[in-house]
């Protein structure tokens, strides 16, 4: 039996799909079971106390990367007898300001708490997602300019269903286990490129405002926390005018390339649709 934590996510929710469609036997695990349909099991990476039943019969486990009681998740692991743990993590993780960028160190505590764990543990580290890009669909929907601080700042947008078929892959088959692997989509684009590909594909060009990094973090104060604003804005800097180093794992490990950020925007260019 396979345990998928985190099963509202959406690599989670595409994981999902691909195991089932193979036939294997999968347990569903969320902190908030009852709003999956089917329901859940109950997995709440912050709440120990859900672990042993979620464990129970598991021999491996695709886990989102939460720090918080990962020593009481791997003891619980190690004693339901789980031989791999497939995380994910963040390419963060890599940076030289790892352990003090908040984005990063959330991943970095949760690595570091599976690296004396007794199974075999893969770590995918993924750059940007795709994704990401939902997060401006509201000033696009709207017609208003995108306010980027870095807008010339490269990403290496992946596609989530990329993630979840390297995930099935190290799931399903011995090849690749037990070591990190960087995980990136086909090409290194800056914002504004991903903007304008979002404006041909919605056949409506996309207006990006270059506004300070003050006033992004004044912009997103209310639902991101200010060291989480910071973190990502420190990396944002490091990446202005400096293209994102490709990986080729997703081709390697699940023999099909990885998708392109266009075909991500065409699978949902819904959500970029015009307010009426
Ligand atoms: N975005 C990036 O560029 C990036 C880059 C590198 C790594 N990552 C990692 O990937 C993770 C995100 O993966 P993801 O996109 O698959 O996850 P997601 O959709 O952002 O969901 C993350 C988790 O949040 C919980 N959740 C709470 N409320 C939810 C809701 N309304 N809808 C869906 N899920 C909800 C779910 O766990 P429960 O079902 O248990 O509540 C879910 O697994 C990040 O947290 C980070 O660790 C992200």
């Amino acid at each position: 039996m396979i345990l998928i934590t985190g099963g509202r996510g959406t690599v989670a929710t595409e994981l999902r799909s691909l195991l089932i469609d193979d036939g294997h036997a999968v347990r569903i695990g969320s902190a908030r079971p009852d709003e999956l349909d089917p329901p859940a099991a109950v997995c709440d990476l912050k709440d120990p106390s859900t672990f042993a039943a979620a464990l129970d019969d598991v021999s491996s486990v695709f886990l989102y990367a939460n720090a918080t009681h990962i020593s009481e998740f791997v003891t619980a692991a190690t004693e339901a007898g789980v031989d791999h743990i497939v995380l994910l993590s963040s390419s963060a993780t890599l940076d030289p300001d790892a352990t003090t960028n908040p984005v990063a160190k959330a991943h970095l505590d949760a690595e570091l708490g599976l690296a004396d764990a007794p199974m075999t543990v893969t770590v995918l580290r993924p750059g940007a997602f795709a994704g990401n890009a939902r997060g401006w669909a509201w000033s696009i929907r709207a017609g208003r300019p995108v306010n980027l601080p870095y807008p010339n700042a490269y990403a290496d947008p992946i596609h989530e269903r990329d993630i979840a078929a390297v995930a099935h892959a190290l799931l399903t088959r011995p090849d690749h286990r037990g070591r990190g692997h960087t995980l990136t989509g086909p090409q290194t684009l800056t914002f504004t490129e991903q903007l304008e590909l979002i404006g041909t594909i919605i056949d409506r060009p996309v207006e990006i405002a270059h506004v300070t990094p003050e006033a992004w973090r004044a912009e997103v104060a209310d639902f991101m926390p200010a060291h989480f604003a910071t973190g990502l804005l420190d990396y944002w800097a490091r990446c202005d005018g400096v293209p994102t180093p490709l990986s080729d794992a997703v081709e390697v490990i699940t023999g099909h390339p990885a998708r392109p950020f266009a075909q991500w925007v065409q699978e949902h260019r819904d959500a970029f649709a015009a307010t009426q």
